[in-house]
């Protein structure tokens, strides 16, 4: 309860706009970007796939009642194959959809199985695909090109850490630092790409290049369906950490496609220094945000948003909210010193602090309805995916917390 109560005395600041001009409802309408079919063939793919199991979705009952709420309910991706990261569902299911195409230009028709177990090699790793990344897509490219025979070429900018780095050279890939921001490297990406006929696997669309983000963003939703499938009421609040916007997207198409009649209140967070869903929202229009877009949630540092995400979020997402950096670590520490300790990374408590800023504001809790029935549904979408980043903003290693639970 003492970090609980912690976290109420933090003065961070944070900024909503609520999208109430835009919000259209009634039946999801978006099936070319992401539907329901896809997502059963996706889910055919990954759950074949060594090592797939759902991962856990915690009840936060003390923070719950803290907070004055029904139910806060937390869907954690530490356990997300070996990534820790639900990125591991969307590159890596891109890639073997990739390459099945491929061979089926060699009129091949093939699975994840074929694929892993190398029967179509001589043909797949003449095949190099390609990406920009700030740490954990990157990653997930690089393990299903690893997994399933094919080159892989990965892009950081400059304020990547080297552990993330290290984490996505592991698999074999060759990884490029560039000099720039996230944005900067998707764009050398799609050039080494174009002058190298690579295949890019993207986890942002934009213009002329949209069917891979399709893949990747179709991939996440095993995720929300697991979720789905651990609840047992729907929940009022879904709070999403953006970047791009495709987690975001591939969360609320789920949601209203399963139940357009029961939806519940979307909620993005974004970091203030890469907003660029908030300023999209605001604007009317998709916005770039300049700047170095530094922030410590590493996995939202983006600056412009994937245009088939924007697609589905515009009419469907109720509020936008920005945070600053210095809630993460507070929340990081309230996850870790749960009953049962969650391991969580910067990025994946952004939800989650948007919920608690928002729940110890009295306007904001009155502008989101937010009150003692609600029920509130966050996806911590990383564990520890930089372990000495996680040490710092936590005083103590995953391992330490994981060991004194045990204990
Ligand atoms: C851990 C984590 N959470 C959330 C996101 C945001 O996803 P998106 O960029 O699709 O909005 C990312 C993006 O890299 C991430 O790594």
């Amino acid at each position: 309860m003492e970090v609980i109560s912690n976290f109420s005395k933090l003065s961070a600041t944070v900024e909503c706009f609520s999208n109430k001009d835009n919000i259209k409802v009634g039946e999801y309408s978006n099936q070319d970007i992401l539907s329901l079919d896809n997502f059963n063939k996706a889910k055919i793919e990954i759950e074949s796939w060594d090592g797939y199991k759902p991962t856990t979705l915690h009840s936060l009952k003390d923070i719950a009642i803290y907070n004055n709420v029904e139910e806060i309910l937390y869907k954690d991706e530490y356990s997300r194959f070996s990534l820790k990261s639900f990125k591991a569902l969307g590159g890596a299911y891109a890639v073997s959809k990739l390459l099945i195409e491929e061979l089926k230009k060699n009129e091949i028709d093939a699975n994840s199985d074929d694929l892993i177990s190398g029967r179509y090699a001589g043909i797949t790793a003449k095949i190099t695909v390609c990406c920009a990344t700030d740490g954990n897509h990157g990653r997930s490219v690089a393990w299903g090109s690893k997994m399933f025979g094919c080159g892989c070429e990965i892009y950081i900018h400059k304020n990547v850490s080297i552990a993330r780095e290290k984490a996505i050279a592991k698999f074999g890939a060759n990884v490029h630092r560039i000099d720039g921001n996230y944005d900067d490297s998707v764009h050398i990406a799609a050039k080494v790409s174009a002058d190298n006929n690579y295949f890019v696997v993207s986890d942002t669309s934009y213009e002329g290049y949209t069917e891979i983000p399709k893949s990747v963003m179709q991939g996440y939703t095993i995720m929300v369906d697991e979720a789905i499938n651990q609840i047992n009421k729907f929940p009022t609040h879904v709070f999403l950490q953006g970047g791009v916007g495709g987690l975001a997207a591939a969360v609320v198409s789920y949601f209203i496609e399963y139940d357009h009649i029961n939806t519940p209140i979307f909620v993005v967070v974004e970091p203030s220094n890469a907003d660029c869903l908030f300023q999209s929202a605001k604007s009317g229009i998709p916005t770039i945000i300049e700047g170095d877009l530094e922030t410590v949630m590493a996995g939202l540092a983006c600056g412009e948003v994937s245009l088939l995400a924007w697609e589905i979020l515009k009419n469907r997402v109720n509020h936008f909210m920005v945070i600053d950096d210095l809630c993460v670590a507070p929340t990081m520490q309230l996850l870790a010193s749960n009953s049962i300790p969650i391991i969580s990374g910067e990025s994946a408590v952004a939800g989650l602090s948007g919920f608690l800023l928002a729940a110890k504001n009295d306007s904001l809790r009155e502008e989101l309805n937010i009150d003692s029935n609600s029920r509130i549904l966050c996806f911590g979408t990383e564990g520890d995916t930089d372990e000495e980043a996680y040490t710092v903003a936590v005083g103590k290693s995953s391992q330490d917390i994981i060991d004194s639970a045990n204990n």
